[in-house]
């Protein structure tokens, strides 16, 4: 099974601002179905707090910092991210959350399917359940 990492992207430094980018299948493990970004978040507030059946995804922090916790239903990890040059991979099957938002943060989402409801675990006991830790 894949695990969470952080993956770093190139970086083209230049005195006229630094570039990065994101190509599918080379810096990140899957085809991108649909991208989705969060901004605005009041401090104190978390996002997230799910797992996803299928969905794969990549997170970064383009601008501002947060942390995602992740959770495999029995070890927590916490990854922070205040750099645009790199992203926390998830496969599916981990519980996440997002949380500790700087102000004027903003989070983009690569995923690995366009939106299903379907494909999310909203109740973490049925989490659990699915990796049979209860
Ligand atoms: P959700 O993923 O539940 O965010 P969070 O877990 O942080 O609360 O998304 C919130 C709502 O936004 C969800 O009810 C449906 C909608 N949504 C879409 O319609 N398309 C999308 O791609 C995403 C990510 C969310």
């Amino acid at each position: 099974m894949q695990k969470p990492e952080i993956i770093n992207l190139p970086k083209f430094e230049d005195p006229r601002g630094n570039l990065s980018f994101i190509e599918e299948f080379k810096h990140i493990p899957f085809k991108i179905e649909r991208v989705y970004w969060i901004y605005d978040v009041p401090g104190g507030q978390v996002r997230g707090g799910h797992a996803f059946k299928k969905q794969q995804e990549f997170i970064v922090a383009l601008s501002g910092s947060f942390d995602v916790v992740v959770d495999d239903g029995t070890i927590k990890q916490t990854f922070s991210l205040n750099r645009s040059y790199y992203g926390l991979y998830i496969p599916a099957g981990y519980w996440r959350q997002m949380q500790n938002f700087s102000t004027n943060s903003v989070a983009i989402v690569l995923s690995s399917t366009e939106f299903d409801e379907n494909d999310y675990i909203r109740d973490y006991l049925d989490f659990l359940k699915s990796k049979k830790n209860v």
